[in-house]
């Protein structure tokens, strides 16, 4: 894929499902049907372990191995993972300069996934940068990725305004109709600040529900 055909596809993800009225907490409805057996890789954007958005993933991921999918959990806070060059030394999809644990670790996880899950707090009404670092590393597998995947939202912020989200909440969602990826769930958690708040709230039971009917 060529830079032009990077930019085109976004523009047309911008004028796709981005102005639709986001839910708050979208869940998949239980008569869906079941895809038995996914690989699902977790890319979790939190520093705190003991925080909000780890337990969210906690969650999902128990819910999801109890459908009896495969999880492969990579937290980005604590892997070594540099920011992209922009050296375009992979082309979009090649060998990227850094043998780091994107490219050691995450990069073949994530090729085979049949479904990936952005869990992050929010920071400034963005992707933590962690996690965003790793986001942008998709730009060495950028052709590899697009396939047919669907993809998960579990984030947490303090406030209690809706209106905070919805920055955050296009970004995934232009992320995904840019990759071909189906949204297939978020839950979006207001009001969670202290490290460990989210535990026994309905936004951590709607986690594990979600991994769990998926
Ligand atoms: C650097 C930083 C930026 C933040 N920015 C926002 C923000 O823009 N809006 C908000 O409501 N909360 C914000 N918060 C609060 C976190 O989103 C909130 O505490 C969340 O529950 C943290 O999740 P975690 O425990 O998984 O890290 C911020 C926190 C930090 C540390």
């Amino acid at each position: 894929m060529d830079r032009r055909e990077f930019i085109k596809k976004s523009g047309v993800a911008a004028a796709g499902t981005l102005l639709d009225t986001t839910p708050f907490a979208s869940m998949l409805a239980k008569d869906d049907k079941k895809n038995n057996g996914m690989k699902i890789v977790v890319l979790t954007g939190s520093p705190r372990k003991n925080g909000n958005t780890n337990h969210m993933a906690d969650e999902f991921i128990r819910g999801a191995k109890e459908a009896g999918h495969e999880v492969f959990r990579f937290n980005t806070a604590t892997s070594d993972v540099h920011s992209c060059l922009g050296c375009n030394h992979c082309g979009m999809d090649g060998p990227c300069v850094y043998e780091d644990d994107f490219t050691k670790v995450l990069r073949p996880e994530i090729i085979k996934a049949d479904l990936v899950v952005f869990c992050s707090p929010m920071y400034y009404f963005g992707f933590s940068a962690q996690l965003k670092a790793t986001i942008d590393r998709f730009y060495a597998i950028n052709g590899t990725l697009h396939t047919r995947k669907k993809c998960v939202f579990l984030m947490a912020y303090a406030n209690m305004s809706k209106k905070d989200a919805e920055a955050m909440t296009a970004h995934y969602k232009t992320i995904a109709d840019y990759m071909g990826w189906e949204d297939v769930g978020c839950v979006i958690a207001p009001g969670i600040w202290t490290a460990g708040s989210i535990k026994g709230t309905k936004y951590a039971k709607e986690s594990y529900e979600l991994g769990k009917l998926l």
